[in-house]
């Protein structure tokens, strides 16, 4: 955690998909470290809201609507972060969106690029706008939200594992390309998660949960703030060496 370091103070994050869940508790960790946030959604109301909680907890943040599929709206949203803090420091890509369950060949072709639009190419959109600002600060870190879908294969899920399994990818690459010039790049890869999401995918029924939780080999689904707790720790340094990492936080999910 960055909790010993003062240095953190007055650095900034940008959040995507900070409207919910795991982005939301994530935004709410960094401003617990003093880190000023941008919390980017394509939710205005659910950036509202973030930004509400961490004023209320005495934080420093922005609500910025941020849509990660669109080019424009992705610079827009990091010019705002200049505009109103002077600097990035730390950036996670979070944003995502979870496929309809179908098996492969009846995935329609919209779906498919649905998922990996927001899922994959967003987040490399993000970083190509997140890595120049980074760059001229003289480094920072960033953190992409992979799942145990980039690890393991979910069946009815093709488009979702090809695109977080593709994000760990990406990551690597992209990890590799900025390691010299003080940037490092991460993923994290969650378990099931208690997030609005996960109510979707259980069908919010006790079946379904019931169904998600015997998945876990820890017997239970995970909280956001057990994810933020490792974003933060992947932004700080406290992980000064973790390059190019895809850290699983699930419970046992893929072991
Ligand atoms: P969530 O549905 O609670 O939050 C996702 C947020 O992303 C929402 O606020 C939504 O408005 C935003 N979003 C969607 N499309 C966007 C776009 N084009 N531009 C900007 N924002 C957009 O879901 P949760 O669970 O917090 O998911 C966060 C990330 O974690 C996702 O990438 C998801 O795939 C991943 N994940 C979640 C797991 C879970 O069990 N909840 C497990 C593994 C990974």
């Amino acid at each position: 955690m960055m909790n010993e370091s003062e240095d953190d103070r007055g650095k900034v994050a940008f959040v995507t998909g900070a409207a919910s869940g795991i982005g939301r508790a994530t935004a709410l960790a960094f401003a617990r470290e003093g880190v000023n946030v941008v919390v980017a959604d394509i939710s205005e109301q659910g950036n509202q809201e973030t930004t509400r909680l961490i004023e209320e907890m005495g934080g420093q943040a922005i609500a910025v609507k941020c849509d990660v599929t669109q080019t424009e709206s992705v610079k827009s949203a990091l010019d705002k972060t200049i505009e109103s803090f002077g600097r990035l420091d730390f950036a996670f890509n979070n944003a995502g969106v979870e496929q309809k369950k179908a098996a492969t060949a009846e995935i329609e072709e919209q779906e498919w690029d649905r998922i990996v639009d927001t899922n994959l190419r967003g987040v490399f959109l993000c970083m190509k706008y997140e890595i120049p600002l980074l760059l001229k600060q003289g480094g920072g870190a960033i953190v992409n939200t992979s799942s145990g879908a980039g690890v393991i294969g979910i069946k009815s899920g093709a488009a979702y594992t090809a695109a977080k399994h593709g994000l760990i990818g990406l990551t690597k690459a992209a990890a590799l390309d900025y390691a010299s010039q003080n940037i490092r790049i991460n993923a994290v890869a969650p378990g099931y998660i208690n997030t609005s999401m996960m109510d979707r995918f259980t069908g919010g029924t006790a079946e379904g949960r019931h169904k998600v939780v015997s998945q876990e080999p820890i017997g239970r689904v995970g909280q956001p703030e057990e994810i933020a707790n490792a974003v933060v720790w992947l932004c700080s340094d406290a992980s000064s060496f973790v390059v190019g990492h895809a850290l699983v936080v699930d419970g046992g999910q893929t072991v």
